[in-house]
């Protein structure tokens, strides 16, 4: 509060400050949480009475006062702000050799500098920012803008909750100086933004290119209510300047800082020479894409602000200070073709054929374009240079194309109208973004949902992937899902020149797999919007298949997990011929259709003789997870606690999920979703681009690994499936 000499009576100069105190936390409790605990009315009158106040003793007012700085108008422009010194860019470096170049340039101005600790912090992709606090109350947020001047943010940087608006009570260890200038960046977690582009697809809009611009988009709002619905987060790396010292090192400088109540990256590494510093960069490097947020490098810091001061800074950059960048992960390379695939539900996914090009570290050869208006509102044409975009666990996509490289005669591209795999016609309904194949017997459709059949979330038939579905339904032996159990094994044999343990293999497993319980079997069939979880749900209540086909819409709709949507969904697939006849096929070769799988065994049990009787064992995981879920279903949030007590470590991405939603789900059922790999991970989920380290450490471990088609499986039933 006000030091100065004010010529206020006492009582003002204390009401004064106990009114600034309230307004703040209800200003914060509206604006950020929004959740005001009192009407706008007493908050009005609140601030009225500090206004009038302030008004007859103008010496109370202070920059940081509530009446000088809360309120949310709209912004007409952003005031330029002076900083109180300047924000410096960092020099970089992009190898080993060139940091340890750095050290030694710097050795030989201070010789201390070689033998000096370092700090190594990420260098996080986002917005740097400066925070001035008076009087322990935020003042002024600026942006960099040219590192002098930069433009006042303050009112868009109120409606982020995790800035501090009052750090003069949050530490209580340290005395608050009167002016502090907190730096840090600005950032929008990945998932976040993952999130928002699938909303602006599934809404037909652009994509925004990366969460660094949209954070920045966002800042520069002028409206702060449009702010406040960004999901901004902050980290906070650097003490700009303070009226008092508050540290005398890096280290020190951070924990002041944590202790004030800013976020500081838990990944910052204090550090003893210069071997630990590469050694901790190359660490972040690898697994840059395991953090919830963007790194486009590490930066290097000298620890003693002793020895910070005297190395000193060039004009734009401080000496003790560097940039170690990781590689590009965005490349040009050349759009060759833009083709169709379709799905098992007939859609018709656009993607683009690239000249092969290593971007993040692996070979990127197609990217997928999501739909007709992406293409469009991208302009992406056959042949030109495209950007291609790869940040570890996101599927490669294209970012937008090089205009220089389009010739005159290029022209856009269009949406084939008939499907490249049976020719019928491909139909985009009015409304939807989404264009489809409507022929039943499909062949790309055929493989897609026989494949699906096969898969591990649903029949789990080992031995029968895409490519040999492919081969079975190109080769004519196969047409709908009946066929797989009718196979002449000679002619398979002869045909396919599959080994006779290969075939015996196959129709094993195809064996096997008419035992399943009926919640896989409606997994297998396809049903839009119908997932594990409501297909066992289903299973449970109605106990048969002739049941679900026969039950009413109210029926399935009850059911908790189920709703109007997959209600209808189901109903509109048993209703269609084609799919009775495929059930009646299944139902021909003597498939399971009922909720218990027959052999109803809880436990493993002992394949037959195919196998050479010698103990394949298979786990019948659906037919566990009744029990289980049972078992620990006494949670609050009634989510079964199938993965109690159980570490579980996810590398890589997994399709559907974000990786929020990923350690959610393993949360809500009691699991640990752990960040590395030790003797206590139960299993290791391997998705798409897994993390090499995390791989060699469970093989060293001999953890378990199970692909990312187990991920549900493993969610709802908390067991493995023995290899
Ligand atoms: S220190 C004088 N630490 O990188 C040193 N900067 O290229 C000031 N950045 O403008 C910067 N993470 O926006 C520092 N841990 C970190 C950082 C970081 C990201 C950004 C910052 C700066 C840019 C310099």
């Amino acid at each position: 509060m006000p030091t100065e000499q004010v010529n206020a009576p006492a009582a003002a100069i204390d009401r004064v400050a106990q009114l600034r105190k309230e307004i703040t936390r209800h200003a914060y409790l509206y604006y950020v949480n929004d959740s005001p605990e009192i009407p706008d009315y007493e908050y009005d009158a609140l601030f009225s009475e500090l206004k009038s106040l302030e008004d007859t003793y103008p010496d109370l007012i202070v920059p940081s006062s509530p009446t000088q700085t809360v309120g949310s108008a709209i912004l007409s422009s952003f005031e330029p702000v002076v900083h109180a010194s300047p924000m410096m860019s960092l020099g970089n470096v992009f190898s080993e050799d060139e940091l340890r170049e750095w050290m030694h340039r710097i050795s030989r101005l201070d010789d201390e500098a070689a033998a000096s600790s370092l700090v190594v912090e990420p260098k996080i992709d986002g917005v740097a920012i400066s925070l001035v606090y008076q009087d322990g109350v935020l003042a002024q947020a600026a942006t960099r803008g040219d590192g002098v001047t930069g433009e006042d943010v303050t009112a868009n940087i109120r409606t982020i909750s995790v800035i501090p608006w009052d750090i003069s009570d949050s530490s209580r260890k340290h005395r608050v100086p009167s002016y502090l200038d907190v730096r840090g960046e600005i950032y929008m977690p990945v998932d976040s933004f993952k999130q928002l582009n699938k909303v602006q697809i599934e809404k037909g809009l652009k994509t925004y290119a990366n969460p660094r611009n949209f954070a920045a988009g966002s800042l520069r709002q002028k409206d702060p209510k449009i702010t406040a619905t960004r999901p901004l987060l902050f980290w906070a790396y650097q003490i700009g300047s303070a009226s008092n010292e508050v540290a005398n090192s890096q280290t020190e400088a951070l924990q002041y800082m944590r202790d004030c109540g800013f976020p500081v990256n838990p990944e910052i590494r204090s550090v003893k020479n210069i071997q630990e510093a590469v050694d901790r960069c190359l660490e972040l490097q690898e697994h840059r894409h395991d953090l919830p947020y963007e790194i486009d490098g590490a930066v290097i810091k000298i620890d003693s602000f002793d020895l910070q001061n005297r190395l000193g800074s060039t004009s734009h950059a401080p000496r003790w200070a560097i940039a170690y960048k990781f590689p590009p992960e965005e490349k040009i390379t050349r759009l060759l073709a833009i083709e169709v695939s379709i799905g098992r539900t007939g859609r018709a996914t656009p993607y683009a054929v690239l000249e092969p090009v290593t971007v993040g570290g692996s070979i990127v050869s197609m990217a997928t374009l999501h739909n007709e208006d992406q293409v469009k509102l991208k302009d992406v044409r056959p042949s030109d240079m495209v950007i291609v975009r790869k940040a570890g666990d996101v599927i490669p996509e294209i970012v937008g194309h090089i205009s220089e490289s389009r010739t005159s005669d290029s022209k856009p591209w269009e949406f084939p109208d008939r499907c490249p795999s049976c020719g019928g016609p491909l139909v985009r309904l009015e409304g939807e973004s989404d264009t489809y194949c409507i022929t039943m017997d499909c062949p790309a459709q055929k493989i897609q949902r026989i494949a699906h059949y096969a898969s591990r979330v649903a029949m789990d038939i080992e031995g029968l992937g895409e490519k040999r579905v492919d081969w079975l339904v190109s080769g004519g032996l196969v047409h709908d899902l009946g066929d797989l159990y009718s196979l002449d094994r000679d002619r398979l044999v002869a045909m396919s020149g599959l080994g006779d343990l290969s075939v015996d293999n196959l129709f094993h497993a195809l064996d096997e797999s008419r035992q399943r319980p009926l919640y896989r079997l409606l997994v297998g069939l396809g049903i839009r919007h119908l997932g594990p979880a409501g297909a066992r749900a289903i299973a449970g209540e109605f106990g048969h298949l002739d049941a679900v086909m026969d039950a009413e819409l109210d029926e399935l709709s009850e059911i908790e997990g189920v709703g109007a949507v997959i209600a209808q969904s189901i109903q509109r697939f048993f209703a269609a011929e084609a799919n009775q006849r495929v059930i009646d096929n299944l139902r021909k070769v003597g498939i399971n259709f009922g909720e218990t799988a027959v052999s109803s065994a809880s436990h493993y049990h002992v394949a037959d003789s195919l196998s050479g009787g010698s103990g394949h064992y298979v786990a019948e995981a659906g037919s566990k997870a009744g029990g289980v879920a049972e078992a620990g279903g006494g949670s609050d949030t009634g989510i079964a606690q199938t993965l109690a007590g159980k570490s579980i470590v996810v590398t890589g991405a997994i399709e559907g999920f974000t990786r929020e939603e990923v350690e959610g789900l393993i949360r809500e059922r009691g699991g640990k979703a752990a960040g590395s790999v030790s003797k206590k991970t139960w299993v290791v989920v391997v998705g798409r681009d897994p993390g090499v380290t995390k791989l060699r450490k469970a093989d060293e471990l001999g953890i378990p690994q199970v692909d990312a088609s187990l991920f549900r499986e493993i969610l709802e039933t908390g067991e493995l499936i023995e290899p």
